[in-house]
């Protein structure tokens, strides 16, 4: 899959304008995701969690002190449910694709779970949700649709409680850098420090090609710096940093595991509201 660079959006309407537009691409994503509803459900029903082992050794049991968690970009939901099997008491998503929140919601439904989905834009989240997360979760593929951070950033702080705490777990920002193709590292022409590009279509080994003309989807790079700063700005304070080599989607087919287990593929970040 190709993409072309752009410059990063500027001001708030281009901004919603990439986001409107990463919306329609992300229900024609969806489209996968509801061939898998069936199958989620069962997992679910038989106690498998489906929150990758690195989450979970930094969240530990959530029975103790998670009554509610929020996860944003929940697409459909399986992660969001799941947090249920780690303990929380209840949970919320938020995902601004319909298509996705319908499939998240037949999930719970089925079920019969403690569960609320959203359909909105993250920067939206409805303002009755404000100051009542113990746990806003996030990532594996969220941050790179947000087209400003530090919108995110105080929509993150404004769900939190005090003694809250977020915890991303994200794909790492040099990742980028490399071409995703290639069998060893080759630069793949990104400028690390202000990069945005444009693309259609999903590459065949993520959701496959499931439209004929798919939607313009916009992506942006953001570096660790900006999202912890961006959090910190926004009143929180940064309890832990860690650059991975773990990952959470197959997403350089043609590395080794030997080369792969050398280089940052993700890195996860807790902060909490004092
Ligand atoms: C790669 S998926 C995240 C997967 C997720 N971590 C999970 O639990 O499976 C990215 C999700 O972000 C959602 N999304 C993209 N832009 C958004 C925005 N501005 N506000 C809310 N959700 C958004 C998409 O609809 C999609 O479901």
């Amino acid at each position: 899959m190709t993409y072309t660079p752009e410059e990063p959006a500027r001001d708030a309407d281009e901004v919603r304008r990439r986001h409107r537009a990463n919306q329609a691409a992300w229900d024609e994503g969806a489209l996968r995701y509801t061939e898998g509803v069936a199958a989620g459900i069962e997992r679910l029903r038989a106690g498998r969690s489906s929150v990758h082992p690195v989450e979970r050794a930094a969240l530990g049991d959530l029975a103790p002190w998670c009554e509610r968690a929020v996860h944003l970009q929940c697409a459909s939901g399986q992660d969001t449910l799941s947090l249920l099997l780690e303990g929380a008491r209840e949970v919320v998503g938020v995902d601004i694709s319909g298509r996705h929140v319908d499939n998240a919601r037949a999930k719970a439904r089925a079920l019969d779970l403690p569960a609320t989905f959203h359909r909105c834009d993250v920067l939206d989240t409805p303002a009755e949700l404000d100051g009542t997360a113990d746990l806003v979760y996030t990532g594996q593929g969220a941050l790179c649709w947000i087209h400003d951070i530090r919108a995110w950033a105080g929509a993150v702080a404004r769900l939190l409680r005090p003694g809250g705490r977020v915890m991303v777990f994200d794909t790492h920002p040099a990742s980028w850098l490399f071409d995703p193709e290639a069998s060893t590292p080759v630069w793949a022409g990104v400028d690390y420090f202000a990069h945005a590009e444009r693309s259609s279509g999903w590459t065949a080994q993520y959701i496959g090609d499931v439209v004929e003309e798919p939607s313009v989807k916009h992506e942006r790079l953001w570096t660790i710096a900006d999202v912890v700063q961006a959090l910190v700005d926004s009143g929180l304070a940064l309890t832990r940093l860690e650059e991975r080599p773990d990952e959470f989607w197959n997403a350089f087919p043609s590395l080794g595991d030997e080369v792969r287990r050398k280089l940052p593929m993700t890195f996860l970040l807790t902060a909490e509201r004092r």
